[in-house]
């Protein structure tokens, strides 16, 4: 873009930014477009409302976006009634306010409250009906709702019954389906999108003044198929999902087991690398690689986090056929239902109460950054050793490797717009936590983590290199200002979802012309731009 074109843009967010509409002129328009026996304006917070700065902090899980700095939204509405997405929808494409879309505000770089234009943020935090259905072993869950008020829900009405989503029940359901959703359960069942049945969805469309409602009929199937996978704030506001419940046995069985380098680390996850992806397909074997001390002296931890789907004795039979490296005793092993299964991966004590999972805050939050990435050949013992330097030179970045194989490895690449099936032998996850306040000290826990990532270079998918989209992550590209190019967005886009990404264009082409959903990673519309895509 040239200078010129450039400094008019500036000129031009000023401008709006100076000229906020005055928010009896909003109020007036959201009331207009909303349903009169659900009023709007109670669920609608202006900075000026005492409620504002809770309800904005509530669903920030990075502190890093709480900063006096971050940009704050003109105001928040947390609907109750699918009007009230409806008019915000006609309202702030009236005003020229961008819409953030939060549900768990689990994003790790902030994307669904933080924004650079003027914004809104649509928290779908008082929509959480969760209607569990016996008959048809399905479930109508809202947005709002967390991935452990779903769990809950389905364990009070069965104890073999589950469903394979996140670890963490704090994760919202919207924004975890929206962008592909695994856990420990994805090498049986897959990931979450792979069991979704249907959705709602408030699209960008108006027609006679009121905004659309589309059930996966109205919307048809090339938008069904973007919102399991494609990140769902790039089409519309998604109000409900419907899922299938998978079966689960009566009893499950867990284990932690840890090996430091003195212990044989190295070895034991050399041969997790040939074993953890070809395994029982019950069987989700993670490792958690993390620089620690012990008596002065600096080693690599790997923690062996498991859960089988059946039990103990069967585990141990499947243990010594296919990984005696481990050493899994009895002792190690502790057989539960299916939901405290979930609490133990969730890390509370055995035999805390199941009603912790309706808990929507408690952890403390903390200052962090997140990246992945993709291994699709075993890193060599040497290889390994020189993680192990790097990770010590380094300290604090913590590495999850999450197996694949199993069921991952039977589903096309293009059935969802989730590309990172078969081939895959795990996932990183890189993480690195902090509790000190200032953008000094951000900035060293952030190159900290760059350096990790660089440095795995070598080891890991090449041509994209390959990210998984709810592992949030603007290091490896974002749209600029305004309409992004094709161009631009692939960058990042192939990243996540390799060549899906322009079948997603295509469809948010034609969902959303005139890219009403947008911000730093959304997908970007053709209308316009003279361009089209191939179709092969
Ligand atoms: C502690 C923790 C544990 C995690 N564990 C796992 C795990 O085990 N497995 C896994 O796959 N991921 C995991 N994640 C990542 C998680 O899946 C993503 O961060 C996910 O996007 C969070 O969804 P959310 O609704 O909480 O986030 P939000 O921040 O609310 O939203 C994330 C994105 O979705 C969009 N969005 C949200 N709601 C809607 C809606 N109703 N309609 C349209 N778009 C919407 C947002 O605008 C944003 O772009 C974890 C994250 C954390 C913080
Ligand atoms: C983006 O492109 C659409 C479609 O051409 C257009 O209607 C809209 O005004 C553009 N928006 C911006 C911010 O340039």
């Amino acid at each position: 873009m040239s200078v010129n074109a450039n400094a008019i843009l500036s000129f031009l967010s000023i401008f709006l930014l100076m000229s906020d509409p005055p928010e009896d002129t909003i109020l007036q328009c959201l009331s207009l477009h909303s349903d009169p026996s659900y009023p709007i304006y109670t669920v609608t917070y202006f900075s000026n409302n005492p409620s504002y700065p809770s309800i904005l902090n509530s669903y920030i899980r990075n502190l890093r976006f709480t900063a006096p700095t971050t940009h704050k939204p003109l105001f928040i509405v947390t609907p109750t009634h699918i009007s009230h997405i409806q008019a915000s929808i006609i309202c702030c494409k009236r005003f020229q306010l961008q819409i953030r879309i939060r549900s768990g505000g689990h994003d790790y770089d902030g994307l669904s409250y933080v924004s650079q234009s003027p914004f809104v943020i649509m928290d779908m935090f008082m929509m959480r009906s969760v209607e569990v259905n016996m008959e048809d072993e399905t479930v109508w869950v809202d947005s709002g709702s967390t991935v452990g008020e779903l769990y809950h829900g389905v364990a009070e009405r069965s104890k073999v019954h589950g469903f394979p989503a996140g670890v963490c029940h704090s994760v919202g359901v919207a924004g975890h389906f929206s962008g592909g959703g695994y856990g420990n359960m994805m090498r049986r069942f897959g990931l979450s999108v792979d069991h979704v049945l249907d959705a709602v969805i408030v699209d960008a469309v108006i027609v006679d003044a009121e905004g659309r409602v589309l059930d996966r009929e109205q919307m048809g199937e090339d938008l069904f198929w973007g919102i399991r996978g494609g990140g769902g704030a790039s089409f519309g506001v998604i109000v409900s999902w419907k899922i299938k419940l998978v079966p689960v046995p009566e009893v499950v069985t867990v284990f932690r087991v840890e090996k430091t380098l003195e212990q044989g680390a190295t070895d034991v996850v050399h041969r997790w690398q040939y074993v953890a992806d070809n395994i029982h397909h019950g069987l989700f074997i993670r490792v958690v690689l993390s620089s620690v001390k012990r008596k002065g002296q600096k080693t690599i931890r790997a923690k062996f986090n498991a859960l089988f789907l059946g039990n103990a004795r069967e585990l141990l039979r499947v243990m010594s056929d296919s990984f005696p490296e481990l050493g899994l005793v009895g002792e190690d092993c502790i057989e539960m239902s299916w939901i405290d299964s979930v609490l133990f991966w969730d890390n509370f004590p055995v035999g805390t109460s199941v009603e912790v999972l309706l808990q929507r805050h408690g952890t403390t939050e903390k200052f962090l950054k997140r990246k992945s990435d993709y291994v699709q050949q075993p890193i060599s013992k040497f290889g390994l050793e020189g993680i192990w330097n790097k990770m010590m030179e380094l300290e604090k970045p913590v590495l999850a490797l999450n197996p694949y194989g199993g069921r991952m490895g039977e589903i096309s690449e293009m059935e969802t717009p989730f590309p990172h099936r078969a081939g895959n032998l795990y996932k990183i996850q890189y993480s690195v936590n902090w509790k000190e306040e200032g953008e000094d000290v951000a900035n060293r826990y952030l190159d900290l983590i760059r350096g990790l990532y660089d440095y795995m270079t070598p080891y890991v998918s090449k041509s994209p290199r390959s990210s998984y989209l709810n592992y949030r992550d603007v290091d490896i590209g974002v749209n600029g200002p305004g309409n992004a190019t094709y161009e631009d967005a692939r960058v990042w886009g192939e990243k996540y979802f390799k060549r899906n990404f322009d079948r997603l264009v295509e469809v948010k082409t034609k969902v959303d012309p005139s890219n009403f959903f947008r911000y730093e990673q959304s997908i970007p519309s053709l209308a316009g731009s003279g361009l089209r895509i191939m179709s092969e």
